[in-house]
């Protein structure tokens, strides 16, 4: 079984080929990173238009470098949502163009199930119970796992993604966008207690996390301090680089925190890491660290198949194929798609 998988739920136009669940012939991404950067963010209008721009290019791209024709493909899998709603649309549409043409079966997969799909892409086997970290530039949440397939969300924050905190601090202090890459690097040559951002308390859904106020406190002292906007990369000077390390501590602080007290409420034998702030190298240290001593193992996928990719929504799509789960051509993309099952 050979699956062309689409992802463009944000600013990636992302297309894999994969054969029998584990085997990714190819997986294709074409970020837009560059487009964005001079905004600080991804701007949508932008994103659908580029979208438009490289799907067919990207498209056949993944399938030449797995040397594979279109007619050798016995199913197409696509993000159904959620994500930016004119994104999502153009890897819908296409999906479903090529699924009438081809005559093949299509399947809807969620975002959210294809980044907790993530690990499985280069592990055979994941031990359930599992707890399942999503953290990225558009989400932090952690979902209950008991069985494949069955998700409860336990928690979710309340206001930034991890990932949005670390690109807006880095905005704010001249270092660029993305900003989770650049303040991963920069973070080994700085202090994390040279700045203390106190946990925020939440009264209710104790398990919910909390980013912004950390920024606003990181954006008080850089007030304070006259802290001026980085100008030379070379020379980045000392605090700031104390300062993002500290930031970058106390994200990694709290989503360790919260998912260790989660781990006492829902016992799991496996702590899934994934999203692109998994590719951070302090985060994935931490939760092996705290973690596998309390027998619960850590997966987290390699760094092409933790930001988003449309091999781990190849992979969320096998187990519905092999159902027969299919959609059928008035599939519409979803914004708001939630995930829960249970
Ligand atoms: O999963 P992803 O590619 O797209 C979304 O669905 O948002 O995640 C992108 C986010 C950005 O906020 C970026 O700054 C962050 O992941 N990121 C990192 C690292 N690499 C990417 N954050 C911290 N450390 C990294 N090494
Ligand atoms: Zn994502």
């Amino acid at each position: 079984m050979r699956i062309l998988a689409i992802e463009t739920s944000c600013d990636e136009t992302a297309v894999a080929v994969v054969q029998d669940r584990r085997d990714v012939l190819s997986n294709v991404v074409s970020s837009q990173v560059a487009l964005h950067r001079p905004y600080g963010g991804v701007v949508p209008e932008l994103a659908s238009r580029e979208h438009v721009r490289q799907i067919a290019v990207i498209v056949q791209a993944a399938l030449e470098a797995a040397q594979v024709q279109l007619e050798q493909i016995d199913g197409l899998a696509v993000t159904q949502g959620p994500g930016l709603i004119g994104s999502l649309l153009v890897g819908v549409s296409f999906a479903k163009t090529l699924a009438y043409a081809l005559e093949r079966p299509l399947v809807a997969v969620n975002h959210l199930e294809g980044h907790l799909f993530s690990p499985l892409i280069e592990h055979e086997t994941i031990e359930f119970p599992a707890l399942g970290l999503i953290v990225s530039g558009g989400h932090t949440s952690l979902y209950w796992i008991p069985r494949m397939e069955e998700y409860r969300r336990v928690a979710r924050t309340r206001d930034d993604a991890a990932g949005e905190a670390l690109d807006k601090l880095s905005k704010a202090v001249g270092l660029g966008y993305p900003g989770g890459p650049i303040i991963d690097r920069l973070s080994e040559r700085g202090t994390t207690n040279a700045f203390s951002f106190s946990m925020p308390k939440i009264s209710d859904g104790a398990l919910d996390f909390s980013f912004s106020g950390f920024k606003t406190a990181a954006l008080r002292h850089i007030r304070q301090h006259s802290i001026l906007p980085v100008t030379d990369f070379s020379a980045v000077p000392q605090p700031v680089i104390d300062l993002v390390a500290s930031f970058q501590n106390a994200i990694v602080q709290t989503l360790a925190k919260r998912t260790r007290s989660a781990l006492h409420q829902f016992p799991a034998r496996s702590v899934l890491l994934t999203g692109g702030v998994a590719c951070n190298r302090l985060l994935r240290k931490t939760f092996k660290e705290w973690f596998e001593p309390l027998g619960a193992a850590v997966y987290y996928p390699s760094p092409c198949y933790t930001t988003d990719n449309a091999a781990m929504i190849a992979a969320a799509a096998f187990p519905k194929f092999e159902r027969g789960q299919f959609a059928d051509l008035r599939l519409t993309a979803d914004a708001n798609l939630q995930l829960e099952s249970i």
